[in-house]
């Protein structure tokens, strides 16, 4: 079993979408018995809501109920836990390297580095724009999680 935890700030805007798609994904591919998949935030201020409406209506919108989930902050636990921890900007990314303890044994990588086609390096946070913004993300996170799911069957499951 692979683990994969995707990070964000809050966990209701960009990590809830890289949850649901990179789990329709991995449905998709026949691979739900053997990749485990949650999500969480840096953050600790929207722990226990579902995610922002906006996130849940761009999901909807293309198919996929992200509705289900609710927040939780990263715990210490999660270094051991999870194979690989996909933070979405590079504030997660200090931030989670900086949370990691010494024998935590996760990788952490940003989700757009296992997009070679990606020009920008970070998934922005789009709570404070407009919707267009969550289309946006919506896009990237597709392609991104789609691609990051054939580099680990490439490196597990051949
Ligand atoms: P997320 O977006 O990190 O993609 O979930 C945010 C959600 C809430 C806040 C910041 C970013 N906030 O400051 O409350």
């Amino acid at each position: 079993m692979i683990k994969v935890l995707f990070v964000c700030l809050g966990n209701i805007c960009r990590s809830p979408l890289a949850e649901g798609l990179f789990r329709h994904h991995v449905m998709a591919h026949g691979l739900s018995d053997v990749i485990a998949i949650d999500s969480a935030g840096t953050g600790a201020w929207h722990i226990g809501n579902p995610p922002d409406p906006r996130s849940i209506q761009t999901a909807l919108g293309h198919g996929i109920d992200i509705g289900g989930q609710r927040a939780r902050k990263v715990t210490t636990s999660d270094f051991d836990d999870f194979d690989y921890i996909i933070a979405m900007d590079h504030n997660n990314f200090l931030d989670l390297n900086t949370m990691k303890p010494p024998h935590g044994t996760a990788d952490i990588q940003l989700l757009l580095s296992y997009d070679p086609e990606q020009p920008l390096s970070e998934v922005p946070d789009p709570y404070y724009g407009g919707d267009g913004g969550f289309a946006e993300v919506y896009t990237m996170v597709d392609q991104a999680t789609e691609k990051f799911l054939a580099k680990l069957k490439d490196q597990h499951f051949r």
